[in-house]
């Protein structure tokens, strides 16, 4: 797996700005238009803010979400929302740059066009759950062996918001670059498991074939 490149940090301050920073790389390596997805949850609160304050060619990129739940934008839980309050409000972005979730097909569809003739996207953020998931790809989740690139899914029992929509390891693996950030000791174990390419869960099962950084902050 020479692809893979695993670095950990003291503070996710310091894991935030390492993030920025080959997200940073990659945009400028490349010319014209930059497709990324953004990863939902907590973590990515720090990296938002990091970018925030980076004047890059923000009018170059395209942002999607690696995962969404299917909640209202002004809701506390949608990603998009969280996104656009931490990152999006704060940059020089054209409206349709950025891409709501609406449904799985129309994401497709949307994923498809903007990453015409590769279908590859350059940049993907995901983050990593205590149970082993990425995205919403949740352990046994029917995502994993869909031939989809989105897929709408009902989150395991107990789990809330229970709908979501998830890019799946089809579109995820294809991109150019992989960034999986985790926090806290809560998520050292299951860090380590997806590192090691561990099949007993879905971030381990996961196999991008482009760069693939794994990211772990000690301190959240
Ligand atoms: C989501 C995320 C999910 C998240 C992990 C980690 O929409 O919930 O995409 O995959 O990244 O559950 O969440 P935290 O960053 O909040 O620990």
């Amino acid at each position: 797996m020479k692809n893979r490149s695993a670095r950990k940090f003291k503070t996710g301050e310091a894991m935030a700005g390492f993030a920025a920073g080959l997200f940073e790389k990659a945009l400028t390596k490349k010319n014209g238009k930059f497709t990324v997805a953004l990863s939902g949850g907590r973590t990515p609160a720090l990296l938002f803010k990091k970018l925030a304050a980076m004047p890059l060619p923000w009018d170059r990129v395209i942002f999607f979400l690696a995962d969404e739940r299917l909640v209202p934008v002004s809701s506390r839980d949608s990603n998009f929302g969280t996104a656009r309050r931490a990152l999006f409000s704060k940059i020089k972005i054209p409206p349709a740059n950025l891409r709501p979730v609406k449904t799985a097909a129309s994401y497709e569809r949307e994923l498809l066009s903007e990453t015409a003739p590769s279908n590859r996207l350059d940049f993907v953020f995901l983050g990593l759950g205590a149970d082993g998931h990425t995205a919403s790809i949740f352990p046994g989740s029917a995502a994993e062996k869909s031939e989809k690139l989105a897929l709408a899914i009902t989150a395991p029992r107990g789990v809330r918001p229970e709908h979501r929509l998830t890019l799946t390891p089809k579109a995820l693996e294809r991109a150019r670059t992989v960034v999986m950030m985790a926090a806290g000791p809560a998520k050292k174990k299951v860090f380590e498991l997806a590192v090691r390419g561990d099949k007993k869960i879905p971030a381990g099962r996961l196999a991008p074939r482009g760069e693939f950084h794994l990211l772990f902050a000690e301190k959240e």
